[in-house]
């Protein structure tokens, strides 16, 4: 379980805190989106969870501790990550970027790389074929992959994911989306998850969390969401969808 109990944090560079008395409670193999448009806050409320950074004030538990009871480090280590924009190591292959937290956790050179191995496997990346390339002789959903591949390289049971899949286009993000669907149901890991994309949330979460200048509007189903919104702005981001839908189907054969 994952806690946040009205956390804030502000920066130098803003009047306003960039996240704000923001709260949240997230279940043992739930996986929760956290909504929002550019700036809202989304990453600075994710790198608090894994004590990138640390909230001015507020309390984050994981696993029934504080985090600041918690060494940071260890951690960092007990917790998949995936960056926005992959976050690969430039200078290291495929495979090292990969095995990297194995082997800061003192695993064994054999099963840093079975373990690598069958991370690639599961993102669909040919291990005989990608483990030995460099970051930049991949492209940018190859990329994304590998930093999917890195996170889960090491079994973790909670799994956070900054915008993971925003490289991909349309047809290969919705493959990797089912892919990670897939994955979900088999190791079960609790997984917050960052994007702007309404329809990824609604395809992959089970409950979302909207956020909006750094505080949180509503936190629940798509159902509660779109058919329970409790302001105005949630009210809005879900109704525009159902908007536009209805725009495609006035269009009868013909018109
Ligand atoms: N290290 C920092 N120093 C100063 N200001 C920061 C820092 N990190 C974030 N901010 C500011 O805090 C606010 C929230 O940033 P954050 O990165 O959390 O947004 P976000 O919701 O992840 O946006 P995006 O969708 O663009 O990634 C922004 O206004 C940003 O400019
Ligand atoms: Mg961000």
């Amino acid at each position: 379980m994952i806690e946040l109990l009205e956390v804030t944090k502000s920066f130098d560079t803003q009047p306003q805190p960039a996240v704000d008395h923001f709260s949240l409670c997230v279940q043992s193999g739930e996986t929760v989106a956290l909504l929002g448009s550019s700036g809202c806050g989304k990453s600075t409320t994710l790198k608090m969870i894994n004590r990138l950074l640390d909230p001015d004030s507020g309390k984050i538990l994981i696993r029934g501790t504080a985090t600041t009871d918690q060494d940071p480090v260890l951690l960092k280590r007990s917790i998949g990550y995936v960056i926005q924009d992959a976050g690969l190591f430039p200078h290291w292959n495929v495979f090292k970027n990969v095995g990297a937290v194995l082997k800061l956790l003192g695993e064994p050179e054999s099963v840093v790389r079975k373990k690598s191995q069958q991370a690639l496997e599961m993102t669909q990346l040919d291990p005989t074929e990608f483990g030995t390339r460099f970051p930049e002789e991949l492209s940018g959903g190859q990329r994304q992959r590998v930093g999917v591949a890195r996170a889960l390289a090491f079994d973790p049971d909670i799994v956070l994911m900054d915008e993971p899949f925003s490289a991909l286009d349309g047809v290969v993000r919705d493959q990797i989306q089912d892919l990670f669907l897939d994955l979900k149901s088999r190791l079960k890991m609790t997984t917050i998850f960052v994007t702007h994309d309404l329809f990824e949330a609604l395809k992959m979460a089970d409950r979302i969390a909207v956020m909006h200048e750094g505080r949180l509007e509503q936190f629940g189903t798509a159902s509660e969401l779109i058919h329970q919104p409790e302001t105005e702005f949630v009210k809005d981001l879900f109704s525009k969808p159902a908007r536009q839908l209805s725009l495609f189907q006035d269009i009868q054969p013909g018109k």
